[in-house]
């Protein structure tokens, strides 16, 4: 089985997963197909919404004479008539439900593989939130166990190790990472129904942020039994990559329509809110009256048009680089959810999460509440500040903020301290906490979008860190031109401000000291003849860096690479690829992931990377798609875009 990362936002990625009977893009769901009851058939769901991949249990088959029989001879592709992918369960949530039920675990194993699923389930045993910790070690121990021999049975189907753990975050996390040991293929999380139908989001969080902790990262993450579009875009930019419905039909059963802001009963709709082939045929006068298994079947198709609709905004929002923004959208929509956000604000999960997150977007970053402070890419960017800028000059004065970019808005101001040369750093004091003036157009202090009053809470946050930023810094405050009359003027060292923009965002981007070694000679800056921005820098002559216009980032050339190489010590900044590798990337194709041998921990997905062989000798420069453990996991995709080679 193949999985690759192919986009990515958040923690949340678009992969590609292969198996027997087809390819499958994720961020999906997998429609419970019940085999003695099918609403829906697979092969209906594949014409309507594009179905590529069911789930259907092999212990309801396993236990019916009829089904079995058929389903041995000629497999469950053809029980169910469906020719896309096909996972099947074990029966842990029937022995959870249903008590006392026979099954064994292997025979339920070799049978899954025997009729012919492409994605097997061990036998789990569910962990329930009630549970005490000792109950649940044991269930776990069990679970990793059943897991162990399971593998050995698997045969050419693919196998899907449950992560149970209940609430106990350490108990998630150690269950994940001995999983991850074994020859296992696939990772639900389970024992969170009942986490889901009471709303207790925030321990759901902590289950798959701590499972995740744990889990090989190259593997497909799977929400059991999370079939509520409401949890999907939360889910996903946590990094989970499925999701299993059988909410579709359970809620069509009792007349409630899936909407991704929650659920509404027929009953109380006057008009379908909706504009779905099934709204559009019915008003809800009409669709009350009808036959009630037409009926059940007709709100059972919206609710998967809804369902795989959220799917499609969550794709999108991944490829646009705002799934942040969507997820608290969604949370805004639902207090529950809304708490559960609180729970990113802790700083271990910011610090986990700041791993997988892009160092680069394509859109602007929208405010939508108190949460959107404490998204990982502003944690980040406010790390760097303290440990990878550094101010050239022992006073700071301080704007507050103005408008958008501030080095327009305060050009006048600015254009006085400067001409009389005086040695002062220019800091803003903006709603995104402290911004030095020469990186205002760096993402994502010019690409976001605050309104002019904040939240308190936000408000109360920002000061804090501006006050840790300034803290044992001489800083004044702008009063009008007669602050500066105190600064003797510098009548030698005339200041640059272009050059010092291009200093410390590349200090920013690659690391203290990064603005020093490129600019190490004769600095020319070409700008754009329209905007007046800084596009392409040279040192000596040689190009070494260009601005993009959309986040004020640098694209790293190879003589900036060069540069680079030789001022900052292995490993920073470098992949480490295989020899084999080395003569393909010097021809300028991209790095996969299975030839990398080391990576330094630093770099983020998207980043600027220098690509070296073994003997740390610079083959290329190019652009991360995945983090150091990624790339270390992953057996298929790309590691890093090749842009340039040395030869
Ligand atoms: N379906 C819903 N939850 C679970 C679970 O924890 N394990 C298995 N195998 N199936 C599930
Ligand atoms: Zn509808």
């Amino acid at each position: 089985m193949k999985f690759e990362i192919k986009d990515r936002d958040a923690a949340g990625r678009i992969c590609k997963l292969s198996t027997k009977h087809g390819t499958i893009i994720t961020p999906t769901i997998l429609p419970v197909i019940n085999p003695n009851k099918m609403l829906i058939t697979p092969k209906e769901m594949k014409n309507l919404f594009g179905t590529e991949i069911v789930i259907t249990n092999s212990y309801i088959i396993f236990k019916d004479k009829k089904l079995k029989k058929i389903a041995l001879a000629k497999g469950v592709h053809k029980l169910i008539e469906f020719n896309g992918s096909i996972m099947t369960d074990s029966g842990t949530f029937q022995s959870y439900v249903y008590g006392d039920i026979k099954i064994d675990p292997i025979e339920i194993v070799e049978f899954q593989r025997d009729i012919g699923s492409d994605i097997g389930t061990i036998l789990d045993v569910f962990s329930t939130p009630d549970q005490k910790k000792t109950e649940v070690e044991k269930i776990v121990k069990e679970t990793i166990n059943r897991a162990k021999k399971s593998v050995k049975l698997k045969g050419d189907m693919a196998l899907a190790c449950t992560v149970q753990g209940s609430i106990y975050s350490d108990i998630r996390q150690k269950c994940a990472k001995q999983l991850s040991k074994i020859d296992s293929d696939f990772f639900p999380i389970g024992g969170v129904v009942p986490l889901m139908e009471n709303q207790r989001y925030s321990d759901l969080v902590r289950c798959i942020i701590y499972s995740k902790k744990g889990l090989n990262p190259s593997k497909p993450v799977h929400l059991f039994g999370a079939g509520h579009p409401l949890i999907f875009p939360l889910a996903v930019a946590l990094g989970c990559d499925f999701f299993d419905s059988s909410a579709y039909v359970k809620y069509a059963n009792d007349e409630r329509f899936l909407f991704p802001w929650g659920t509404e009963k027929l009953e109380n709709l006057n008009e379908l809110p909706c504009s779905c082939p099934i709204c559009s045929k019915y008003s809800a006068n009409e669709l009350r009256k009808i036959d009630k298994k037409i009926k059940t079947i007709e709100i059972a198709k919206h609710n998967l048009y809804v369902t795989y609709l959220e799917l499609k905004k969550i794709r999108n929002a991944i490829v646009n680089g705002n799934l942040w923004e969507l997820v608290e959208k969604r949370a805004n929509s639902n207090p529950y959810l809304l708490e559960a956000l609180k729970e990113l604000r802790k700083k271990e999960n910011k610090k986990f999460l700041e791993q997988f997150e892009p160092t680069c977007k394509k859109k602007a970053l929208f405010y939508t509440g108190i949460n959107t402070i404490h998204r990982p890419d502003l944690f980040r960017i406010q790390q760097r500040l303290f440990t990878r800028y550094f101010e050239k000059y022992d006073t700071t004065i301080v704007f507050p903020e103005g408008k958008k970019p501030f080095s327009q808005f305060y050009s006048e101001k600015i254009s006085r301290i400067f001409k009389r040369n005086c040695e002062i750093n220019i800091l803003i004091d903006s709603s995104l906490g402290p911004v030095p003036l020469e990186l205002d157009e760096m993402y994502p202090f010019a690409q976001s979008i605050f309104p002019e009053l904040i939240d308190l809470e936000t408000e109360k946050y920002i000061i804090k860190i501006f006050d840790d930023f300034i803290k044992n810094k001489n800083t004044i405050c702008w009063i009008g031109p007669e602050t500066l009359k105190e600064f003797k003027s510098n009548k030698n060292d005339c200041i640059d401000f272009d050059i010092l923009r291009v200093s410390s965002t590349a200090d920013m981007q690659f690391g203290r000291g990064a603005g020093k070694s490129i600019l190490n000679g004769n600095i020319r800056i070409l700008k754009s003849k329209k905007t007046g921005k800084i596009r392409n820098i040279f040192c000596n002559e040689k190009h070494v860096l260009s601005m993009r216009a959309e986040d004020g980032m640098f694209t790293l050339k190879l003589d900036g690479a060069k540069l680079l190489h030789k001022s900052f010590k292995y490993p920073k900044l470098r992949v480490v690829v295989d020899d084999d590798a080395a003569l393909f990337i010097k021809d300028g194709k991209s790095v996969f992931s299975k030839f990398v041998i080391e990576c330094d921990p630093e770099l983020r997905p998207f980043d600027e990377c220098l690509i070296v062989d073994k003997n740390d000798e610079l083959i290329a420069v190019g652009r991360c798609l995945l983090n150091r453990i990624e790339m270390l996991s992953f057996n298929y995709g790309m590691a890093v875009k090749t842009r340039e080679a040395s030869n």
